[in-house]
């Protein structure tokens, strides 16, 4: 593949794309004019269909293969086109291209709920998905991030259980509107989820629209300079616009289903193009070690936070939206992003949900949209220089690389940059012994929820937050859900618990020293570790939480 070639499908693709009704003829697949769409050839004026008619089984058949699967979250959607340009240089703490002051590249930007169908509402009480895809010279980089900054998990395989109380149930096929008991259920087992949680029922809980919002990577990356020095980093994208949130649930109610959409694409359209900044937030290892020896803060848990006072932002560039789409389908449905999508200098961190979701992303769009989803136009890289690789053939091998040898030959050789990044030094040291990694939920794990809680909100803000809780939990059949769900709250703040205990009328546990829970070790009652679902106490499982460096005394 040239990168010509890329530049030639994307022309190809505007080219269609542009095309007006009166300047095309009507056509079967194949390019044979057809007089009349809706005509039929059958055996006589009151016959049966002729095999023979293929404009008829052509429009049927392709009509019958119309829906690629929707995504299985993430699946509502809404999209536009734009631009990042790096306006801070930042080139000496990475070296990936499009950081270097005044680079800019084409990007596109996709905005999702998350555990609704492709048909539900903009304004579900849930996170945004925030994705980016930079067209950089040196490949697509993928910012897959969401509006929150911390998420429900931290452990890898709770992924599919957790978005599983999101969807429908599976004897009922009703929704969580009319009850909430699989959603509480699984929270009140799995207390890490209590930063995000507290999050989603205060003001930022329904965003208004795309444009408002801030997005968050969440997980840390490392980035590396051209010297081969690294740093952990958090990078944060923030709304030019300010924040916008709907804060009166019966409002939301009744707001377009489509406002993402609709408020994007009017705004783009009238000239009100809206920008981004983004920032990053630094560590060295050095420091993430002591921050997780002295602050019990994880850069490898995406439940923590980095305090700004601590680690303050620093401005690297704009993102602005200014195109929309042509082809919804083409260029939102199909777009296909993953933090696995990585460009020389942005390497991953240890963080395992960030691990699982570098495997997870390729793997479902192969199945949703085909082993070649990179060729498709919205997806291919504009790399500033002739590209190829020893992939060949799959379904819709639009562009197959010729006659180029498929094997690495010494007869038809083909080139190879130097590698930028040492990795052996960026991946440090992983030879080890096996463990069986489950996290253990420990007292530093509610210092972030309750800043949350007591400085960040005002009163107002919590009372709504009691209010939408304590409406939400109304609906779960098992108090003792809710019994455990508060227990949980009372460790972030006793008034939080006994706000809600007022709200529901529902006592909740006073401690949670002893509690076995279903989903997460207990570490609550100090180094006497309960083991999640009663395993059994062995050393094969690792109490420690995989911070960086040495492992962080128990503090109960
Ligand atoms: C183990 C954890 C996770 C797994 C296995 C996972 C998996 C997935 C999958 C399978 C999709 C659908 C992709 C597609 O069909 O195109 C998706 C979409 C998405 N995920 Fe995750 N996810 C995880 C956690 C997260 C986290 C922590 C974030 C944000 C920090 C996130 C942000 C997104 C976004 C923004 C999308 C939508 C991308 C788009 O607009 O196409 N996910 N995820």
């Amino acid at each position: 593949m040239s990168n010509n070639a890329y530049k030639d499908l994307e022309d190809a693709y505007n080219a269609d794309a542009d095309l007006t009704s009166p300047n095309v003829v009507y056509t079967a697949s194949n390019g044979a004019p057809i007089a009349h769409p809706y005509t039929a050839q059958r055996a006589g004026t009151n016959g049966p269909l002729l095999l023979q008619d293929f404009h008829l089984i052509d429009l049927l058949s392709h009509f019958d293969r119309e829906r690629v699967p929707e995504r299985v979250v993430h699946a509502k959607g809404a999209g536009a086109h734009g631009e990042w340009e790096c306006t801070d240089d930042f080139s000496d703490v990475c070296l990936a291209s499009l950081f270097k002051k005044g680079t800019k590249c084409p990007l596109t930007i996709r905005f999702s709920t998350v555990g609704g169908e492709s048909g539900s509402s903009d304004n579900a009480r849930d996170p945004r998905g925030f994705a980016i895809k930079f067209r950089t010279a040196e490949g697509n980089w993928d910012y897959v991030g969401n509006n929150t900054p911390v998420f429900f998990l931290r452990d890898p395989a709770k992924f599919p259980h957790f978005i599983h109380t999101q969807k429908r149930d599976p004897a009922t096929h009703l929704g969580g509107v009319d009850d909430a008991t699989h959603f509480w259920d699984y929270l009140s087992h799995n207390p890490e989820s209590a930063h995000q949680v507290i999050y989603l029922f205060g003001d930022r809980g329904i965003p208004y629209g795309t444009r408002f919002m801030n997005s968050y990577f969440g997980h840390t990356l490392k980035l590396v300079n051209k010297d081969g020095d690294w740093v952990y980093a958090q990078l944060h994208v923030r709304s030019d616009q300010g924040e916008k949130n709907q804060t009166d649930p019966e409002e939301a109610l009744h707001a377009s289903p489509d406002l993402m959409q609709k408020d994007l694409i009017e705004a783009i359209q009238k000239g009100d193009c809206p920008s981004w900044t983004m920032s990053a937030q630094i560590m060295t290892r050095k420091q993430a070690e002591e921050a997780w020896t002295t602050k019990g803060i994880n850069v490898f848990d995406l439940t923590h936070i980095w305090p700004h006072k601590d680690y303050p932002l620093r401005k690297i560039g704009k993102i602005t939206l200014n195109q929309t789409p042509k082809n919804y389908f083409s260029e939102v449905e199909q777009i296909a992003f993953s933090p696995s999508h990585l460009v020389p200098g942005i390497e991953p961190s240890e963080d395992p949900v960030l691990q699982s979701r570098l495997f997870s992303y390729p793997d479902t769009h192969r199945h949703r949209i085909g082993v070649n989803y990179q060729q498709l136009p919205i997806n291919a890289p504009r790399t500033a220089y002739p590209m190829g690789n020893f992939q060949r053939d799959g379904a819709m091998a639009f562009f197959n690389q010729g006659g180029r040898t498929n094997f690495l030959s010494t007869t038809d050789p083909i080139q190879f940059q130097p590698r930028k990044v040492n990795a052996d030094k960026v991946h440090a040291d992983f030879v080890s012994n096996a463990v069986v990694f489950l996290s253990t939920i420990r007292p530093e794990d509610f210092n972030a929820p309750r800043a949350l809680w007591e400085k960040v909100f005002n009163e107002e803000m919590r009372e709504r937050l009691v209010m939408n809780m304590s409406k939400h939990m109304s609906t779960v059949k098992d108090k003792s859900i809710i019994e455990r769900q508060i227990g949980i709250f009372r460790a972030v703040s006793e008034d939080l618990a006994s706000r809600l205990e007022k709200a529901t009328g529902i006592q909740g546990l006073k401690t949670l020293k002893g509690v076995t829970f279903r989903g997460c070790h207990n570490g609550m009652g100090g180094p006497d570790v309960v083991p999640a679902n009663d395993l059994p106490h062995t050393e094969e499982y690792a109490y420690e939480n995989g911070g960086p460096g040495q492992a962080r005394p128990n503090y109960a």
